[in-house]
Formats: C-alpha cells, structure tokens, sequence
C-alpha cells in the first residue's frame, strides 16, 4: 500500500499526535523548514530518520523573519510537490500551522536573539534572528521533538539556536547537517529559483571563491588578502554586490580567532535582486 504523509494544521491536531507517540514511547525528530523543499531538505528528512522514531517535517513561511523590503510575498511556495517529497522520503507527519494559528491576534511575546545574531547577517538583517529564533522557540514547544536538524549553509542561523536552546535550556538537541550542493557547488537554497539563467551560470563561483579563500588560510595568507582578493573575485565573476565575506572562528563566531582553531568562511553576495549565501570550514593557520 503506498504511503503518504500525513499532514496537521493546528497545535491541538498536532498534540494528539505527538501523545500517541510519546505515550507509545517513540522519539521525535524534527525538520524546520519554509517549504519550496529540495533535495538539501530531504537529506534532512533522511538524517532525522536514522535519529529518532518519527520525523516531523514544518513547513511554515514565517513572516516575522523577513524585513518588510524583504521577499515573504514570493518566496517559493510548492505544496504539493512538498508533499510529494515528503511522501517519498517517508516522513511521518507535515507540521504546516497558518500564520493565524502560528501568531493569533493576540500574539505579543518575542524572543532577542543572543550574540551569535550581532553581527554577519544581523548587520544585514537586523531582525531575522529574533524572528527565527521565536519561530524556533514555537516550533520545539509545538513539536516538543527530542532533536532537531537544521543544514549548516545557514551557518549563523544554527549558532544562533544553538545559543537559544542552551540559553533557555530547552531539551533537545541540535544537530548540523553538512550542505547539500548542486553538481557545480552551488549551494541548494529555494532562493536560487529567482536566478535568472545568466545568474544561475554565475552563482557557483560563490562556493568556488570560498573554497579557495580557505585554500589560501590554509597557506597562511593574511586574512585582510584572502577577503579583498574573494571580494574582487565575485565582482570579477558578475556578483553586484558583496555584503561580506568573514573568516571567524568556528564555533563562536568571533572575530577574534585562535591558532589552532578551526575557522569557518561565511559570505552573502547579491546576484542582481537574489541575495545568496554560503559557508565553509577552513583550517586555521599554524
Ligand atoms: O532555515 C529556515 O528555513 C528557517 O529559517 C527556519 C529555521 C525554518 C525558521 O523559519
């Protein structure tokens, strides 16, 4: 009998579900995410499935995260090719709450985003954190799952939850799951549908220039060389604009790195109206 995935809409449905399992003594895994799903996403799916008895997959586009110039009212939405994927990667239920029932008129709680949202992409995006966090913080009282997968191409993003559920000592864990890329490095993101085809041809050169800015690190290049020669790269390559590329420490986040330490590249650049970002792990120089 062919399988598919079954799909709640309220906190109430949700809860009913999630007693069964507890109460049958199952373990919970849950995937966060926007839909417009892809294979980084069911790679997830997959990860979460060999960590816990149930996956639970949300899918909710949440407005408090996007700045209002930013793009909520297009991004991709697919929800039955969604369902469909879900479906063939055997997830065990679809969280896809609407935004009433998410943030009810009465709403009026927020959570600050710790440290790790200062600086990056909270320079450029000054309140994203605080919305994914308080997202976050809903979802893993909704779903109350013993872990949780997020991709680490949004690298920020899982320090930042990460601070989150340490800070509020919620019970669960994070795990990272590596980046999912297409067969010429560019990362998956549901964004790279606003890529023109020009634009498409040019976007892998983000991960390239990385790739071989911690080529550099690893040699021992000053860090100020390695990001202005990245810098001019992308610009070289038809990128329009460079919000930043950063060698920071790994784990932090900070600035100010160790000998010894694994460092990690991060970088955000715009491809005309499309604003792409990646990450890799680079070896500290001795
Ligand atoms: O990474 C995402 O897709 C979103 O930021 C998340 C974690 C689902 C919160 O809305």
């Amino acid at each position: 009998m062919s399988h598919s995935v079954k799909a709640v809409s309220t906190v109430r449905d949700l809860r009913h579900v999630t007693a069964d399992w507890r109460s049958a003594g199952k373990t919970i895994a849950l995937v966060p995410t926007m839909g417009a799903l892809h294979s980084g996403h069911v790679s997830l799916v997959r990860q979460a499935k060999d960590r816990a008895d149930k996956v639970v997959v949300s899918i909710f586009v949440n407005p408090t995260q996007f700045a209002p110039h930013e793009d909520l009212a297009r991004y991709p939405r697919d929800e039955a090719g969604d369902h469909a994927k879900l479906t063939a990667a055997e997830a065990d239920l679809v969280w896809s709450p609407s935004v009433e029932e998410m943030y009810p008129a009465s709403f009026s709680t927020g959570i600050k985003a710790g440290s790790a949202a200062a600086d990056l992409e909270g320079a450029f995006r000054p309140h994203h954190f605080d919305g994914v966090a308080t997202v976050c913080a809903k979802l893993f009282n909704q779903v109350t799952p013993d872990v949780a997968i997020f991709g680490e191409k949004d690298y920020q993003q899982l320090a930042v939850l990460r601070q989150l559920v340490d800070d509020l000592n919620m019970p669960l864990k994070l795990i990272a799951a590596p980046t999912v890329r297409e067969t010429d490095g560019l990362a998956l993101s549901s964004r790279n549908a606003y890529l023109s085809e020009k634009e498409r041809a040019i976007a892998p050169a983000l991960y390239a220039t990385i790739t071989d800015a911690a080529e550099k690190i690893a040699i021992g290049t000053p860090f100020s060389v390695v990001t202005t020669d990245a810098t001019a790269r992308l610009v070289k390559a038809g990128f329009t604009k460079v919000d930043y590329i950063d060698i920071r420490d790994a784990s932090t986040l900070s600035a100010s790195v160790s000998p010894g330490k694994p460092l990690r590249i991060l970088a955000a650049a715009w491809l005309g109206k499309t604003r792409l970002i990646d990450n890799v792990a680079a070896g500290s120089p001795s």
